[in-house]
């Protein structure tokens, strides 16, 4: 049986390929998607996502916008890492239809997705968590009604890449992640310490261009405008494979190894969107959570491309 998905995200180029990467898994079934703020203004993640959808041809699924600012503080200036547009500077017109219309917008239709299948759902954030925070406060029974929640976010052991201790989708709402990290569901965090370790290359760029699938052509277009981004401010030659790690996280744990441990969100001053782990509890009592501490990047990325359409061995030794 197919495990039920609802994915929140703000594409978004990493975004995408964490979609897409979805979309192509017959282990998952996806039930919807909700969007965020984040990358881009919430209305543009939202007409991304369904961009994303029609690029798959499932017009049959859901897009619910969710929150366009963080829950206490104004929203960060945007950068244009992703390209204007979020979507690699492709300028689409607008998609064929419009988001969805769901009562509560997306806290809603998180919370009320969960909550008609109990046990059953996962829940993978890759975006700023405002949109979980507010379907936490609207019902309180959604942690004991989903399955798991998987979170691409935070920087544990290593530097973070918004500020030198924060990561984007934490910085972007830390009062969110704390309401998030101390709900008490099952929360695995895939951050920093991995995703920067599993870096797809320009020969991958290369191979998955000479793919004829139409997840392989869609990142062909977005993925040049992510390099660059890599190459201008962070003087790396390779793209880190952050969102699509938590879907890699979904459909296949094992590719991970994971510490439970304490975790303090900082929400003030130069360190606000510290995700500070306590793995010797001298904080405690602090929220425990499972936080991805090692990747095997070699067997996460082959998945990734097979799914794409790559055959084993078509990217350049
Ligand atoms: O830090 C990486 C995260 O922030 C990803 O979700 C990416 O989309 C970004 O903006
Ligand atoms: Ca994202």
């Amino acid at each position: 049986m197919p495990l039920p998905l609802l994915l929140d995200t703000d594409p978004g180029i990493d975004d995408a390929m964490a979609l897409l990467f979805a979309l192509a898994s017959p282990e998952l079934e996806l039930l919807g998607v909700t969007t965020v703020f984040g990358n881009v203004p919430v209305e543009q993640t939202a007409r991304n996502a369904l961009h994303i959808l029609d690029a798959a041809a499932r017009p049959d699924l859901p897009v619910v916008a969710g929150a366009s600012q963080p829950l206490a503080r104004p929203p960060w200036p945007r950068g244009k890492f992703h390209g204007v547009d979020g979507l690699g500077n492709l300028n689409l017109p607008p998609p064929a239809r419009s988001p969805a219309q769901w009562p509560g917008g997306a806290p809603g239709f998180i919370a009320d997705t969960v909550l008609a299948r109990p046990g059953e759902v996962t829940l993978i954030a890759v975006g700023p968590l405002t949109n979980l925070a507010q379907a936490l406060q609207r019902q309180p029974r959604l942690p004991g009604a989903v399955r798991q929640v998987v979170l691409m976010g935070g920087a544990m052991f290593c530097p973070g890449n918004i500020t030198p201790v924060a990561e984007a989708n934490i910085f972007h709402d830390p009062e969110a992640a704390r309401q998030v990290f101390a709900a008490g569901w099952p929360l695995t965090l895939v951050g920093l310490d991995v995703t920067m370790q599993t870096c797809q290359t320009p020969d991958d760029l290369e191979a998955i261009s000479r793919v004829d699938t139409p997840a392989a052509r869609f990142i062909t277009r977005i993925l040049p405008v992510y390099l660059e981004s890599y190459r201008t401010y962070h003087n790396m030659d390779v793209v880190p494979t952050h969102d699509p790690s938590a879907i890699a996280f979904a459909l296949d744990p094992s590719l991970f190894s994971v510490q439970r441990m304490p975790v303090y969100v900082e929400t003030e001053g130069r360190c606000a969107g510290q995700v500070v782990a306590d793995p010797r509890r001298q904080w405690s009592p602090l929220p425990e959570i499972d936080v991805c501490t090692g990747v095997d990047s070699r067997r996460l990325l082959a998945r990734f491309h097979a799914r794409l359409g790559l055959q084993a061995g078509s990217r350049r030794a």
